[in-house]
């Protein structure tokens, strides 16, 4: 179980300019992993790789041993659905649903509302967002915002979490805080995290880091 890149490349434009090249790694089930690299190194694009919100022009993904290029739509949208979460670095909140209806998006797709709204509600308290669970996004602060959008990446309990710079546009307090709820889901469900950052600090709470030095892995990660 996990995710296995194999040769991995991305090329997109005309001409074509190739933005990810030779990539091959393997993230155990479970696992904390890091993706650094400077702005414009491929972290994005990767991650979306990896996570089937892209594809790759060459190479293989595999989750969870299935070839991603191989799986039928319906087993891809499973995928999407269930088995991953994501966390952006802007958060995507539908304005006109409240906290506790942007949560439940991700069960309202697969039918399973009635069944997650408790674990929702749970999930908002655990978020420091008890109490506004009938609030509308623009009726939160940045902070809360983006722990909202965490707590929809795990109402479906995800067996993978994919992070990009899910830190980025918050203050330093809401950092630690996002950052420890992320770590939290993965030592206490296990949930394998897949974080793209461009933080260091936070870099080094991960067991491991993937650098990424114009579109390849670098085997020597020292800076940004
Ligand atoms: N749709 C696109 N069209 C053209 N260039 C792109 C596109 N997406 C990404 N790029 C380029 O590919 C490179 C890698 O982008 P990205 O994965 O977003 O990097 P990062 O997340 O590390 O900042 C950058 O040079 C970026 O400009
Ligand atoms: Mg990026």
């Amino acid at each position: 179980m996990g995710i296995v890149a194999t040769g991995v490349g991305k090329s997109i434009g005309k001409p074509i300019v190739r933005i990810l090249g030779d990539i091959s790694l393997e993230i155990r089930s479970g696992e904390f992993v890091a993706l650094t690299g400077r702005s414009g190194s491929g972290k994005s694009t990767l991650l979306y790789i990896l996570s089937t919100l892209d594809d790759a022009s060459e190479g293989r993904v595999e989750i969870d041993g299935r070839d991603v290029a191989r799986m039928s739509a319906t087993e891809i949208s499973e995928i999407r659905n269930e088995r991953v979460g994501f966390v952006f670095q802007f958060h995507y909140l539908l304005a006109e649903l409240t906290a506790l209806e942007n949560v439940l998006m991700p069960a309202r797709k697969t039918g399973r509302t009635e069944e997650l709204t408790s674990y929702a509600r749970e999930l908002l308290g655990r978020f420091g967002l008890g109490g506004k669970e009938d609030r509308l996004p623009r009726q939160l602060s940045g902070g809360e915002q983006q722990r909202l959008a965490i707590a929809r990446a795990l109402v479906m309990k995800p067996r993978y979490l994919f992070a990009d710079e899910p830190t980025g546009s918050l203050d330093s307090a809401n950092s630690e805080i996002v950052m420890k709820l992320i770590r939290e889901s993965n030592r206490n469900f296990g949930t394998t995290v897949i974080m793209v950052t461009h933080d260091l600090g936070y870099a080094g709470w991960a067991d491991r880091r993937i650098h990424l030095v114009d579109g390849r892995i670098s085997s020597t990660p020292t800076s940004t």
